[in-house]
């Protein structure tokens, strides 16, 4: 609370705005326009979150030139934070108020298989039907929602959103933190007069669509403010269809601490921290003790046919200003949240080989085990017994692997072991250019559970299958 009043002061006397609405009584929050949306909850029963949802034609200023015909979730870009504690039921009401058909996919959670929102299990929710998604989230972790229909295009034109399920040991903003985001990594291309092109080039049908407007929480590179000194907790989302983020901030060491649904036993610091589409990390950094502004970049990674050689790109600037935090918090402890995998000798082993190429008509394609969905073979296993992905990149470009309806722990890359301290419980992960990585999992719920690689163009030309857990 004292940590609040100082930073009003600050702020209101810093920026004149004694006079403005929010900067008349200390009691009032800061306006933040990096703000998520959120959604009210519509039941008076305890441990429930009920929504409406609508994923609807809007318009929306990224802040690029003009508005943009965007699709949306109830109005926003990205939609509302849907914000639970682990164990809580979540209740959504959703309406497809678009011209097409669409579906809700709850990215990174384990649900029954009817409520995952994959168009060939459930069924598509038509243009101007409604389906109520209606689960436990059992895990605690940074997870986020978005179609599962022309995902590349529906994706593209806005509709994402994030839950946020808190777990029972979180860190206390003002007593471990001084300060925690979430943070949606994006970007769209846009034309001159704000609309989206309906034409897609070579390179980004081979590389996955990568926009000319960077965005953060739906903003076009903002400013945001952080105390000096400060300890940060950033929770941190790539929605991009096909952007790979190399964050940097001079001066700054990323302390992570947690990827998708787990935590590291062993968190480690790094000055670049690379997100791929539909990953996300948990991270704290303390800011800088002296004033000023700071940029947050992507630095260049190199995914593949060259994609390396660019300059880097300004997604934010941090405004490091007020009054200095002097409360020298440690980091905090973050109890690992997966144990690990038990996989031995006998453990089944599944291939999945990733390949690209061009087919008779000379369109990309990008298949796995040599076929492109939906005519990859279906592969089986059982609920509650462990197997391993065993997946091995043949392509020249990396692909960021995504799993529904559980998590899996990376084993190792090319035969050399990952650290146990490492083994996270991830839904999505960079399986390199020409790299083997075996992962470990095991499904809880039975079902036919789709993977894909979560580049949009590519999973939409092809790189797609399922696998059948059977009771
Ligand atoms: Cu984020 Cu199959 O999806
Ligand atoms: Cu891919």
């Amino acid at each position: 609370m004292k940590a609040g009043v100082t930073r009003f002061f600050a702020v209101c006397a810093a920026a004149g705005l004694g006079s403005v609405a929010g900067c008349g009584t200390p009691e009032a929050p800061l306006p933040d326009p990096l703000a998520l949306a959120t959604a009210a909850n519509e039941s008076g029963a305890p441990r429930t979150l009920e929504v409406t949802l609508t994923a609807q034609e809007t318009s929306w200023d990224f802040g690029a030139s003009k508005p943009s015909p965007v699709w949306s979730y109830n109005g926003t870009v990205p939609g509302p934070l849907l914000d639970a504690r682990v164990g809580d039921r979540l209740v959504v009401h959703f309406a497809n108020r678009l011209p097409e058909a669409t579906t809700v996919h709850w990215h990174g959670l384990r649900l029954p298989n009817g409520m995952d929102g994959a168009p060939d299990v459930s069924g598509p929710v038509a243009a101007g039907g409604t389906f109520t998604y209606d689960f436990i989230l059992k895990d605690a972790g940074l997870f986020w929602f978005h179609p599962h229909l022309r995902t590349d295009v529906q994706v593209e034109r806005g509709l994402t959103g994030v839950i946020r399920v808190r777990g029972v040991d979180e860190p206390v903003v003002g007593t471990d933190v001084d300060e925690e985001r979430v943070l949606v990594f994006d970007d769209v291309r846009v034309n001159d007069d704000g609309t989206f092109p309906t034409y897609l080039d070579d390179n980004s049908k081979m590389m996955g669509r990568e926009g000319n407007t960077l965005l953060v929480n739906g903003r076009r590179t903002p400013t945001l403010s952080l105390r000096p000194g400060a300890l940060v907790r950033w929770r941190v989302l790539n929605v991009a269809n096909g952007r790979f983020f190399n964050f940097h901030i001079p001066g700054v060491s990323f302390h992570v601490v947690g990827s998708d649904g787990g935590s590291f036993a062993e968190p480690y610091d790094t000055d670049h921290l690379l997100i791929a589409p539909a990953e996300r990390y948990d991270v704290y950094f303390r800011a800088p003790s002296t004033p000023g502004m700071l940029p947050l970049t992507s630095e260049p990674y190199d995914r593949g046919h060259d994609s390396g050689v660019r300059p880097p790109v300004v997604i934010a600037q941090l405004n490091v200003s007020g009054a200095a935090v002097t409360s020298s918090r440690p980091f905090p402890n973050v109890a690992p949240i997966a144990s690990p995998i038990p996989v031995g000798a006998g453990t089944p082993r599944l291939p999945f080989v990733l390949a690209e190429g061009t087919d008779a008509r000379g369109e990309f394609k990008f298949t796995v085990n040599g076929a492109t969905y939906p005519n990859v073979p279906t592969v089986s296993t059982r609920v509650g017994e462990p197997f391993v992905l065993r997946v091995e990149n043949q392509s020249e470009m990396d692909h960021p692997f995504h799993l529904h309806g559980t998590f899996f722990q990376q084993l190792d890359r090319d035969g050399v072991a990952i650290a146990a301290g490492r083994r996270v419980a991830k839904d999505t992960i960079v399986i390199p250019a020409k790299a083997t990585l075996n992962l470990a999992a095991n499904f809880d719920e039975p079902g036919m559970w789709m993977y894909h690689c979560h580049i949009n163009e590519h999973s939409e030309a092809g790189m797609m299958g399922m696998i059948h857990a059977a009771r």
